[in-house]
């Protein structure tokens, strides 16, 4: 399986933070938000990872990420999005790299608390999402579920939600998403929807959703952004990380100390 990180965007609601940097490289506790996601798919064994992101932002990710899994066997590729086109589209900038496998696509500023590991490596076609319970579901694409928990709807941002779960921002697909999404048309803000794919999952009777129960933070607005570092600090999410993705972080720190003191003599 592949996975793709989607990091583009402008993130507007975070100017003038993100007016100097993307937002996921935007500290969350003691590291960028990107390694959280990136986490995710390197804790599910997908060793080999996509990262989509703007044209004005793509040195500062190479100068973060781009020697720093050298040793943890982890293989980073970049594409830039020169026009943000939807969550959607990342399954179309990203068709050479996903080839013939199944992809899993993680958005740059979701953080999770629960381990998906074991659920996202048990994949075996279709498609996979987690749905968490939340107080504003009208943010999100939003699930319904019948009595015996089967997932029987998914609406983008519906302004009366049928439920109080949302679809979190972690999808696993088979191949066939790179021709479902090619096949999408621009929804009413003018984005190909991933809601769209996952309608068309569901409708083929393919869409399995997973209810998670431990915290989910999307890092996009000053105060969820706050959050999301007194949580990680709370519950202690950042000791949760992949031991190679961890030692890769403090071996960076390490280097950087060193060439700083270099300078300095
Ligand atoms: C996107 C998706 C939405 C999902 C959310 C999770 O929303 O469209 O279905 O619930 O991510 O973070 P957006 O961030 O584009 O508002």
């Amino acid at each position: 399986m592949k996975g793709i990180i989607l990091a583009g965007g402008t993130a507007t609601r975070l100017f003038p933070l993100t007016a100097t940097t993307s937002k996921q490289l935007l500290p969350v506790y003691d590291r960028q938000m990107i390694f959280y996601p990136l986490n995710v798919l390197a804790k599910a064994g997908i060793k080999e990872i996509l990262i989509i992101v703007a044209p004005e932002h793509s040195g500062q990710f190479i100068n973060l990420l781009g020697s720093i899994f050298e040793g943890a066997g982890i293989h980073l590729e970049f594409r830039v999005q020169k026009i943000p086109r939807g969550l959607a589209d990342a399954f179309i900038l990203g068709e050479t790299f996903i080839g013939k496998d199944d992809v899993a696509m993680a958005l740059g500023d979701n953080i999770f608390e629960d381990d998906l590991s074991a659920k996202i490596k048990k994949f075996e076609k279709g498609g996979l999402v987690f749905a968490k319970k939340v107080t504003d579901p009208e943010r999100f694409g939003v699930v319904e579920f019948n009595a015996h928990d089967q997932a029987i709807s998914i609406e983008e941002k519906p302004k009366k939600p049928k439920s109080d779960f949302a679809v979190t921002g972690f999808y696993v697909y088979d191949n066939q998403v790179v021709e479902i999404a090619k096949s999408l048309k621009p929804s009413v803000r003018g984005e190909i929807e991933i809601t769209d794919i996952n309608k068309r999952y569901m409708r083929m009777g393919e869409l399995k959703v997973e209810k998670i129960k431990g915290a989910w933070l999307d890092a996009g607005t000053y105060d969820s952004l706050l959050e999301a570092s007194l949580i990680v600090k709370k519950k202690e999410i950042y000791k949760n990380f992949d031991p190679a993705i961890d030692k890769a972080i403090i071996d960076f720190n390490l280097e950087l100390k060193t060439i700083a003191k270099k300078r300095l003599n």
